[in-house]
């Protein structure tokens, strides 16, 4: 008796172990097999702050799908904090009625006809960083909203989250979402805080590594001690390559590019350099208004491909003489992305050796300028070029 009673005992234990176990790897631990190459769109933040509006919506989304931005990739339209009215009485959130008239949903269908998909933004404190409702406490709730509204991405800040530990905050909007029926792309942006790349591999489809961005390449000029220039933010996040792939990137923030505070070859380097590391490509301008030059730089196919690669491989430096570097960033096809980065003030001649690069002497090889946009020749002492200061020279190796 006493036997049976111990056999029993022993294996409810086992079994609730084992259901626990499956439990935990269903409700946490199953990627939601989106962003298999680093996400592509447009935020509001950069530009437009708490100042956006659906107008300003509706003109980006009709502007990426018809300047080529949608067709080179660009596909998620997010809005970025400040679209929130109050909760309504039973807690669901709603939109600034001033600001957006129309609601939510209406703006998703708009973007979704021009064959974009829709994002939006949160918190998971109790207040957004612009001080608007944040999830805490409602994130099932909002995770419903978000599916009704036909949201495709969420951003999920970190203000005013107290004492909350990121891990388990983030995990509950995973959760959340997971089971709302609908894919939803989740964004992670504590700001490598708590280092997310250790442990949201499943959790979050891409987390910032680094505080926000200023429209700045060396220096800051100006702005909050939380933003840091384009060098920065690439030196913080360099590191991390190996916790990158398919699912699960690196996010140094969005880009700068065409709003103004750099020059045309620094945004070139801007884009280049996050091109290298897979990071994702959130365009931070005023898209409905935007430059050739600015338009050329978005629009650059070879270096959006070198992002895209479906390998999924965060490049990174492999060789640094004071102001002098080169980055690699290893292709699906067997070949590879060189970059010549020059980061001081004046000219400077960047050379990568055949060795440094890894390609074999014999092998015969492809090598294209993806700035150039032509075909040049491999040397025998390798690839070289003269590197205008802070910019980059950037090739595509082929095997053949
Ligand atoms: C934080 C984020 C930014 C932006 C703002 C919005 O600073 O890091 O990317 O979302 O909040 O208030």
């Amino acid at each position: 008796m006493i036997r049976t009673l111990l056999w029993l005992t022993l294996t409810a234990l086992l079994s609730s172990t084992l259901y626990a176990q499956s439990t935990q790897e269903l409700v946490n631990k199953v990627p939601n097999g989106l962003a298999l190459t680093p996400p592509m769109g447009w935020n509001s933040w950069n530009k437009f702050a708490c100042d956006v509006n659906e107008q300003t919506v509706r003109d980006t989304a009709d502007e990426m799908a018809s300047s080529g931005m949608r067709d080179a990739g660009y596909q998620y339209v997010v809005i970025d904090d400040c679209w929130h009215g109050p909760r309504d009485a039973n807690g669901f959130i709603t939109a600034d009625a001033h600001k957006f008239p129309s609601g939510i949903k209406a703006l998703a269908d708009y973007v979704h006809s021009r064959g974009l998909k829709f994002g939006i933004y949160s918190d998971a404190g109790r207040l957004t960083c612009g001080g608007r409702p944040g999830s805490q406490g409602h994130e099932y709730q909002d995770a419903l909203a978000y599916a009704h509204w036909g949201v495709d991405y969420l951003k999920y800040d970190w203000c005013n989250t107290g004492d909350r530990n990121a891990q388990e905050a983030y995990a509950v909007m995973a959760d959340a979402l997971r089971q709302n029926g609908r894919p939803i792309v989740f964004s992670m942006c504590e700001w490598g805080t708590a280092k997310p790349w250790l442990w949201a591999r499943n959790t979050g489809n891409l987390w910032r590594t680094t505080g926000d961005i200023s429209d700045d390449f060396a220096t800051k000029k100006k702005g909050h001690d939380w933003e840091h220039p384009v060098l920065m933010l690439v030196d913080l996040n360099e590191p991390l390559w190996p916790y990158a792939g398919p699912g699960h990137w690196n996010d140094p923030d969005m880009l700068e590019v065409g709003n103004g505070g750099m020059t045309a070859t620094e945004y070139r380097s801007h884009f280049s350099l996050w091109a290298m590391m897979a990071s994702p490509l959130m365009a931070g301008n005023d898209v409905a208004h935007m430059d050739d030059t600015t338009k050329s730089i978005l629009l650059s196919k070879e270096v959006i491909e070198v992002d895209q690669d479906r390998l999924g491989v965060q490049g990174h430096r492999v060789w640094k003489d004071g102001d002098r570097e080169i980055w690699l960033k290893t292709l699906a096809d067997g070949g590879v992305a060189v970059l010549l980065f020059n980061r001081g003030e004046q000219p400077a001649t960047i050379t990568a050796t055949a060795e440094q690069i890894g390609w074999p002497a014999k092998e015969r090889v492809r090598v294209r300028d993806l700035w150039a946009h032509r075909d040049v020749r491999l040397r025998r002492g390798g690839l070289t070029a003269t590197v205008e200061p802070h910019g980059v020279a950037m090739f595509r190796l082929f095997r053949f």
